[in-house]
């Protein structure tokens, strides 16, 4: 039997990673199921798997999840340290799927334990990605990408040399406002951005496809994962969702990944790998789809997608201000604060304030470090909503 973890088992890619799961319940001896504020998923999730631990990451709610555990002998703790810790008990796979960078300190206490770490939270790598690759290697623990981008590059890599890659092209769907025209976008709402044309996720990523942080979140995480260069990552919008990603090699071939927009393709992988396994995922018939289309993203409205490269090229830290400034702008979007369009800018201004800061750019890569310059880049974001608002 296996041991596995899931971290953010209630959300979109944990109820799917638990849906495998579920199927084959004698295979894997679940060690830990964590979650946030959805208590009764967490329990009802922890009692038909059986699970040692289930861990909510709000204190406060504590109780309720004891209550709704009674009698069951699940094991059950709260906060922040609680997850760490339950991400720390030994696994062989640990499926890292809370949103935001709240899922960089568990998937490094699974790496520290020699887990293989599945990582959904893209964050992860964005925020602290050689931190977490040395960790890794330090652990002898193995990462494997959950992104479809990234399962999709990592697949079409089998068997090749890394030297050989020209190329590396990751698709986007160009999320609900694709053919919107522009000059509406800033008045786009929490609820239009929130729907998404192909893939069913959790509202922060949906609305991130939308700005297309989600797509500057993956060229980042691309770069670091696949040790290419910035300059051979690509991105094209392509409507279907149908490829996910190619890789383009120095002969001129380009291997492409297909399949039907379903995240327990690539949690399937990750989960069964280096095997595959059956999946309950529909299969593609190609003449039914007809055509597939494929377009440069167009960076006037997608002005968060061209400061990936912005990010890259600082290096360091930069990674980590990026992406607690996107974080707390969508945060100040969802409470309407401010407009869909606004969150580019201040994200950028962040960025600025972060070239401008002392110390900051050349600070060495450590969790505290990381965790500092998330801090001060959110607060860097409110300033910025509180000077606009007066
Ligand atoms: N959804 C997708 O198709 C998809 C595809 C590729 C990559 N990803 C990545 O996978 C990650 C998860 O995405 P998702 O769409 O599954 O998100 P989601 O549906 O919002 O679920 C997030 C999970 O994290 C928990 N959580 C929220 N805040 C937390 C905190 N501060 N500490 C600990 N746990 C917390 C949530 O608990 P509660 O819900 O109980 O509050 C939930 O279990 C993200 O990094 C996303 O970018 C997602």
């Amino acid at each position: 039997m296996r041991k596995v973890t899931v971290l953010g088992a209630t959300g979109s890619i944990g109820q799917n990673t638990i849906d495998l799961i579920a199927r084959a319940p004698d295979d894997y001896d679940v060690v830990a199921l964590t979650g946030g504020a959805n208590i009764q998923q967490l329990a009802d999730d922890a009692r038909r798997l059986g699970a040692n631990l289930a861990v909510t990451a709000h204190e406060e709610k504590l109780d309720d999840l004891s209550s709704a555990l009674a009698g069951s002998g699940v094991e059950v703790a709260a906060g922040s340290r609680a997850i760490a810790e339950a991400a720390a008990r030994p696994a062989d796979w640990v499926m890292s799927a809370i949103v935001g960078s709240a899922g960089l300190a568990p998937g490094i206490e699974a790496l520290k334990q020699g887990a293989t770490l599945a990582l959904a939270n893209k964050e992860t790598l964005v925020c602290a990605g050689s931190l977490v690759l040395e960790t890794a290697k330090a652990h002898n623990a193995r990462l494997l990408p959950v992104d479809s981008e990234h399962s999709a590059v990592f697949q079409a890599l089998v068997g090749e040399d890394i030297d050989a890659v020209e190329r590396v092209i990751i698709t986007a769907s160009g999320g609900a406002f694709r053919d919107w025209p522009l000059e509406d976008l800033a008045n786009a709402t929490v609820e239009q951005a929130s729907s998404h044309p192909n893939w069913d996720m959790g509202q922060r990523i949906t609305i991130d496809s939308a700005s297309m942080f989600n797509k500057a979140l993956e060229v980042i995480e691309t770069k670091e994962y696949f040790s290419v260069s910035p300059t051979q990552i690509e991105v094209v919008v392509h409507p279907e969702s149908i490829v996910h990603a190619m890789v383009g090699y120095r002969d001129g071939a380009v291997i492409a990944h297909l399949g039907a927009p379903d995240m327990r393709h690539a949690i399937g992988y990750a989960l069964h790998w280096p095997q595959r396994r059956n999946l309950p995922v529909e299969r593609l018939d190609l003449t039914k789809l007809g055509q597939l289309n494929f377009k440069s993203p167009d960076l006037t409205r997608y002005p968060a997608l061209k400061l990936a490269w912005d990010v890259m090229d600082r290096g360091g830290l930069a990674g980590s201000v990026f992406n607690a400034a996107k974080e707390r702008a969508l945060d100040h979007f969802i409470a309407r604060h401010i407009s869909f369009t606004d969150m580019a800018d201040a994200v950028a201004a962040v960025l600025d304030r972060f070239d401008a800061s002392d110390g900051l750019i050349d600070a060495e890569m450590t969790l505290d470090n990381v965790q500092k310059t998330d801090h001060l880049a959110r607060q860097w974001v409110d300033d910025t909503v509180v000077e606009r608002a007066g």
